[in-house]
């Protein structure tokens, strides 16, 4: 398995990183299978998996449920779990405990953390605690009320300055990669050279260390429309409603189940069955 240093020696040698999310055993087998370097577990669960409408209404049993159910079935992959909405704000001592339930119930190997400001705190007392985190900044969903919407960040001169700053300081606090997320691509290539730790991009443009992307906008699962950023490399849903809608017509059309799925008796236990 990665550690967090060979993600270090991946932006010095200029080897991208792919990170893609996973909620359950098959989406994490999958993607261990295909190669991924870093598996997150998004609490964008709330949306594609569990149907909320935003990332907020997700919990840390939730986050920590649905890791192990990725740590079984992505036994070598680097896992990183979401630190839900309101679980690394109020204290030191209550995002620690969060923090530690993830790592120690949900076997995750660090989790992550969305924002700037009063979080650098947290990321601070995480990792000199010994839990590895991955900073979040740009577009940060849990915060989505306070910035009026799923919109490009730090588009401004003065956005873009106090991100950068934001990301030196989660630098210096310890974290070991930056995920930037839907911000120019000049801003994420500045942030990418400023830093030394990797930053993983999602909607930030090509001139980062790595990409995320949400698993089930990447195979197009239980997804209609993806945002902009995203680019489908597959079509579950044709995929997976094509074979439903057969089952359902062969079931109806008595097509299903043929003999080759049916077991049967041998004609001697037959004669006593009746009686
Ligand atoms: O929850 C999530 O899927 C994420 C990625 C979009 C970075 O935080
Ligand atoms: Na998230």
């Amino acid at each position: 398995m990665k550690q967090t240093t060979d993600f270090l020696k991946m932006k010095e040698t200029n080897e991208k990183i792919a990170m893609v999310t996973a909620y359950d055993f098959p989406t994490a087998k999958l993607s261990e299978e295909s190669g991924v370097d870093i598996i997150l577990v998004g609490d964008s669960l709330g949306m594609v998996v569990l149907g909320y409408d935003s990332t907020v209404p997700v919990t840390i049993n939730d986050m920590i449920h649905h890791t192990k159910a990725v740590k079984r079935g992505a036994k070598s992959t680097f896992i990183v779990t979401d630190m839900p909405f309101m679980t690394y704000h109020l204290n030191r001592e209550a995002t620690l405990t969060a923090a530690a339930n993830i790592i120690q119930d949900g076997e995750a190997n660090a989790v992550k953390v969305e924002g700037g400001g009063n979080v650098i705190q947290m990321i601070e007392a995480l990792t000199t605690s010994g839990i590895p985190v991955m900073a979040h900044l740009g577009l940060t969903p849990q915060t989505v009320g306070v910035l009026g919407g799923y919109k490009v960040q730090g588009k401004t001169a003065e956005a873009a300055n106090q991100l950068i700053e934001d990301a030196l300081k989660c630098e210096e606090a310890g974290a070991f990669a930056l995920v930037l997320e839907c911000v120019p691509k000049q801003l994420a290539k500045e942030v990418s050279k400023r830093l030394s730790i990797p930053v993983i991009g999602i909607g930030a443009g090509a001139d980062v260390d790595g990409q995320v992307l949400v698993f089930h906008d990447l195979v197009k699962l239980g997804v209609d429309r993806v945002p902009k950023f995203v680019k489908t490399y597959a079509d579950a849903n044709e995929l997976i409603s094509k074979g439903l809608k057969e089952y359902v017509r062969e079931v109806k059309s008595l097509q299903f189940p043929e003999e080759k799925q049916t077991f049967t008796m041998k004609q001697e236990e037959l004669s006593t069955l009746y009686g």
